[in-house]
């Protein structure tokens, strides 16, 4: 893995070891036993569903949550018992948390201020973080004649002006409408690359995961079940909740201990198995709709064995047969990921 700016001055790796939070009360531990570096200069994504565990570990790294066990350390120091604002982490959550009665400006400074730093240089980062955000022309302003998006943005200013060892984000596009989140998307991914500076970023949103990250690490049950690349994880899942947790998969039963996945673009369809080109395995299906989704068609399936899948085609190729006719769907090996069979419950 290499991270997308090259590390400066302003990165620092984050190394998390054996982190477990225990709320009295729980059946289980929030977070169980996470191991977890952060390169410096990396843009790492915590994905997960709701109650995975993600806001509980990231707000250990920022120091709001004390650890049951485990340790946290920046640049090889630990920092696990350190206060919040002795941790020299910048955070962001998904409500802005502006002060209402103070200017954007105020608002950006107050961390400058904070910090004893000297009057002229306040100003000087003050403008330099409302540019890095797009906001220049707002510094007057209060919080309540911004939009949604522009609060965001100074929020994200105000958590860098004082040159943090790490942007720490938990859903910081979670409130705002898809527009404004995809335009913020792209702020985001610009101010990694000015910046350099290591970016923990925590979302339930594949896709902005899938775009934005260096790396991500799959969160469930309060554990980390998977970290790699969005390619790896999309590629090469390790097991079957990463797979259909990121994008869409046809599982199938194979010999033993195993199930293969494979996702929807490997699979290709035909009329009868002599069709099946030579070295690829196949299974017999029935389209039961095929939905047109923008630039593509899905190809929903439902193969003999009664489990659904799919197929994506994109528009303006011609489509293999309509609903309620059988087909023969057949993929080569190199692309199927086989993951281990998950206990009990499960049907296949
Ligand atoms: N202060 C708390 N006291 C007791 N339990 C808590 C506390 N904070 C979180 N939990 C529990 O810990 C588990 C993990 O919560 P967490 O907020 O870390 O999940 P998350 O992955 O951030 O979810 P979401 O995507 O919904 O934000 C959940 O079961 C949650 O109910
Ligand atoms: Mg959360």
């Amino acid at each position: 893995m290499r991270p997308s700016t090259a590390p400066t001055s302003t990165s620092h790796g984050i190394r998390i070891s054996g982190v477990s939070k225990v709320f009295p009360g729980l059946p289980r531990p929030a977070v169980d036993d996470v191991t977890l570096d952060v390169a410096p200069g990396e843009f790492m994504t915590f994905l997960g569903p709701s109650g995975s565990g993600k806001t509980t570990t990231l707000s250990m790294i920022a120091g709001f949550t004390p650890l049951t066990a485990g340790s946290i350390c920046v640049d090889g120091e630990d920092i696990s018992r350190l206060k919040p604002h002795k941790r020299d982490l910048g955070v962001v959550f998904q409500q802005y948390a502006l002060f209402p009665h103070l200017t954007v400006t105020k608002n950006v400074a107050f961390p400058l201020q904070q910090r004893a730093v000297p009057r002229a240089d306040v100003e000087a980062r003050v403008r330099a973080a409302l540019e890095l955000v797009g906001l220049a022309d707002f510094a007057d302003r209060l919080p309540r004649q911004l939009s949604g998006g522009q609060q965001q943005r100074v929020a994200l200013a105000r958590a860098v002006v004082y040159q943090p060892r790490a942007l720490l984000m938990d859903e910081p596009l979670g409130a705002l409408d898809k527009k404004l989140r995809d335009q913020l998307r792209r702020e985001i991914a610009r101010m990694h690359r000015e910046l350099g500076m290591t970016f923990l970023f925590v979302t339930h949103d594949q896709e902005e995961a899938l775009t934005l990250s260096d790396r991500i690490a799959v969160f469930n049950n309060g554990r980390v079940e998977q970290v790699g690349t969005p390619n790896e994880l999309y590629e090469r899942p390790s097991t079957l909740f990463v797979a259909q947790f990121l994008g869409e998969s046809n599982v199938f039963a194979d010999d033993g201990a195993e199930v293969v996945v494979v996702r929807p673009e490997r699979l290709e369809l035909h009329a009868e198995p002599g069709a099946v080109p030579d070295g690829c395995r196949h299974r017999k299906a029935v389209i039961t709709d095929i939905v047109y989704v923008g630039n593509h068609h899905r190809i929903g399936l439902r193969f003999a064995d009664g489990t659904e899948g799919s197929v994506m085609r994109l528009a303006g190729t011609a489509l293999p047969a309509a609903p309620g006719e059988s087909v023969v769907a057949s993929w080569s090996p190199r692309h199927q990921a086989a993951v281990p069979r998950p206990a009990a419950t499960w049907g296949v």
